[in-house]
């Protein structure tokens, strides 16, 4: 038996090397040692037949294994390399240049990039918003009590282990606050804006997404007011949209402003206005007032000496007015038709 076994050992060295060389592997399936040694497992005594029946199973999968390897090598070796990087189609070998197009910036990306612009000239510095964040941020240092119903209109989503995606770049105040706390002591100001994407748990439709982008703005000093914000306010639209524009307030109410107001802009001709209609469109643009103390106090900040004036509102509806825009789904949807209107 042992010497039966050597003889398979010695076939199957001998037929893997006839494959390492062939160009049709294949046919050393059929080889006559192979044919041989099947035979064979007739003329044993039934005892040694299964041991001897195994090695040989064993001894053509393992012909076969190589058999598909060196297919795939032979494979190989017979297919030209490809240039890839060759700009034109290398089987005809002419120069019939493959349609090629650039992709272009996400309308969004470029106007967030023309916001804090604006912004940064006016003497804002700029920071991105955070994409998650806590509940201390989201509410507690925003000045709304636990269970007060304003948390409502922030429904947004949570993680399993209690971080918040922020419903809004108000988030942000905190963490600008205290940065310029240092900054404002030594007899400066807090000037920042804060830009970024903001999550809410809303039905989607053309004026409602879950995912869209607000743009923040916080100012402080020792003698910030309401007619600084104004011309803050006025000056970036009109300096966006490149005309005068009419403007008026309307009260609103959000925690963590005191007086809370609504900024609002009469929709010029330019941006499909009506001039005709009686009293004009009126477009709701952001919120905005002037800081409450207790979000100062809980960015360390002294109110008896210094406030300030925040406001917030969303880049998207501000590009949609700009550019006739009328669904805002457009923008997370990937359509190369939209997309390419903006190139
Ligand atoms: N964060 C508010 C919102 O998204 C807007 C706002 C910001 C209001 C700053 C006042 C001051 O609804």
């Amino acid at each position: 038996m042992i010497k039966v076994m050597q003889s398979i050992e010695d076939i199957r060295k001998n037929l893997l090397a006839q494959v390492a060389s062939s160009d049709n592997p294949s046919e050393l399936l059929k080889a006559p040692e192979l044919k041989q040694l099947y035979d064979k497992i007739k003329t044993l005594p039934t005892g040694g037949r299964s041991a001897y029946g195994r090695s040989v199973n064993e001894l053509r999968k393992t012909l076969e294994l190589a058999i598909v390897a060196r297919e795939a090598e032979l494979e190989d070796s017979t297919v030209e390399p490809i240039d890839i990087t060759a700009p034109w189609d290398i089987n005809t070998g002419h120069l019939n240049l493959l349609p090629t197009e650039y992709g272009t910036e996400h309308p969004l990306s470029r106007e967030i990039e023309n916001v804090v612009d604006i912004f940064t000239r006016m003497g804002f510095e700029a920071v991105e918003s955070r994409q998650i964040d806590d509940d201390e941020h989201m509410f507690g240092t925003l000045n709304f009590p636990e269970d007060h119903p304003a948390r409502d209109s922030y429904d947004t989503f949570h993680t399993e282990e209690d971080f918040i995606s922020p419903a809004h770049t108000s988030t942000m105040q905190n963490r600008i606050l205290k940065a310029g706390k240092t900054k404002l002591e030594a007899g400066g100001q807090i000037a920042a804006i804060s830009y970024g994407r903001v999550f809410r748990n809303e039905d989607v439709d053309a004026t409602h997404e879950h995912t869209f982008y607000q743009c923040e703005g916080v100012f402080v000093s020792s003698d910030a007011t309401l007619g600084q914000m104004l011309g803050t306010l006025r000056s970036f639209f009109e300096t966006y949209y490149e005309q005068k524009l009419k403007i008026k307030t309307q009260p609103s109410y959000f925690p963590f402003v005191e007086p809370g107001l609504e900024f609002v802009i009469e929709k010029p001709t330019v941006l499909g206005g009506n001039p005709l209609s009686s009293g004009g469109e009126w477009l709701e643009m952001l919120g905005c007032g002037m800081i409450h103390p207790n979000v100062l106090k809980a960015a360390g900040i002294d109110t008896e000496k210094y406030r300030g004036f925040a406001w917030g509102g969303g880049i998207d509806r501000l590009v949609m007015l700009k550019y006739g825009i009328e669904d805002l789904r457009h923008f997370e949807s990937g359509k190369l038709q939209f997309l390419r209107k903006f190139v």
